[in-house]
């Protein structure tokens, strides 16, 4: 007579216990499943999200449907399957037991794990410049502006940094190159959302946000920064001694670009250039340029000599309309912004020209690299 395989089951705790939370990953044989407690009835699917191996067990449980708690996708606790038009997009599922009030899960699960293929993202598309697929090195060099500055759509008012913007981009296109303006206020773009400190490899590029929302706008910035431009001139206005809000907001969703080099090793811009162009009422024009440095640099930018034009009133004014006057009228500042685009320029054609021999970057003493003990 010939005998079933009888399922190998694992004791995972006792019911009444786990009856208590509707999700919690709980470890059988090897791997994490997420154990999900609905009115009563057990359920145990894996506990490694299909996107990019988020710990389901560690989500919640929204209706029938465990949600990854790092980009929120749904599987069903019970048969693990994707959320209605994604079913075929499962987790593999388990059977549970109860007996003599002790959680039995099975250890073998009753169904195999498939992931439907998502059409890649656009920007994770891109390709640089020079190579298969990209723009020509020969063709004209592209500078972007990203204005920081915040203000009123109805009631706008003169922006200083905007205003050297406009100068330098004009310069820019006088000089053959292709330029675009991106001024972050008319975009409608979420906050950083921190995924990162869920885990590193939560942090994606694109961005999870891009992917997850149609209506994020920093797909624009990320589009031009990583894959459009080879310069870009940053313009800030200085608020309390720091960069613009926006800026700020900007560059910690941009997070993302500079994750990839810690975590997988993958620098996603090479030979760009960055410029800044850097205004206020009261000082701390170097305080706000070493911030910029440093996050463009980490980012694999190179800079030019002199790589800001920087303007400021001073601590002891407080008359903000002669300062707009001040600038507008300024051929210096003109000047100023003018040699700054030719030095970004020329230096975009020299590195394009001539890119350095290095493809690997060292990781020693970079972010996230841990030492190899020293030998005696
Ligand atoms: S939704 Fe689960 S890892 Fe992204």
């Amino acid at each position: 007579m010939k005998h079933e395989a009888q399922p190998e089951w694992c004791d995972v705790g006792a019911a009444s216990e786990l009856k208590r939370l509707p999700l919690q990953e709980v470890k059988v044989g090897r791997g994490k499943l997420a154990l999900t407690c609905r009115d009563g009835v057990f359920g145990a699917i894996s506990g490694v999200c299909n996107h990019v191996g988020g710990p389901l067990g560690k989500g919640r449980l929204e209706g029938d449907y465990v949600v990854c708690p790092w980009h929120a996708w749904k599987f069903h606790c019970r048969t693990g399957e994707g959320e209605p038009g994604y079913e075929a997009d499962r987790v593999p599922a388990h059977e549970v037991k109860v007996e003599n009030g002790r959680v039995l899960v099975a250890v073998e699960a009753r169904s195999t794990r498939n992931r439907l293929p998502h059409a890649p993202h656009p920007l994770s598309q891109i390709k640089p410049r020079g190579t298969p697929g990209g723009l020509a090195n020969d063709a004209p060099l592209r500078v972007v502006g990203i204005s920081t500055t915040q203000m009123n759509a109805e009631n706008p008012r003169e922006s200083t940094s905007e205003f050297l913007l406009a100068a330098a981009l004009e310069h820019a296109a006088s000089k053959g190159a292709e330029t675009r303006t991106i001024r972050l206020r008319e975009l409608s773009f979420r906050a950083c959302e921190g995924y990162y400190s869920k885990s590193s490899r939560a942090c994606t590029w694109p961005c999870s946000i891009t992917q997850m929302d149609a209506n994020d706008q920093l797909d624009r910035v990320y589009e031009a920064i990583v894959g459009w431009a080879d310069v870009f001139v940053i313009a800030t206005p200085i608020r309390w001694g720091n960069a613009s809000s926006l800026y700020y907001k900007m560059a910690e969703r941009m997070n993302c670009v500079q994750n990839q080099i810690t975590i997988a090793n993958r620098v996603l811009m090479r030979n760009k250039v960055a410029s800044f162009i850097i205004t206020g009422g009261q000082d701390n024009v170097q305080g706000v340029a070493g911030q910029l440095l440093t996050f463009f640099g980490e980012l694999g930018c190179a800079f030019p000599p002199f790589p800001f034009v920087g303007h400021s009133r001073g601590w002891d004014a407080e008359d903000m309309e002669n300062n707009v006057a001040h600038v507008e009228r300024s051929e210096s500042l003109r000047e100023g912004v003018r040699g700054l685009v030719d030095r970004s320029l020329e230096l975009s054609r020299r590195l394009i020209d001539h890119p350095g021999s290095q493809t690997e970057m060292p990781r020693g003493g970079r972010k996230a690299h841990s030492l190899t003990p020293r030998e005696t």
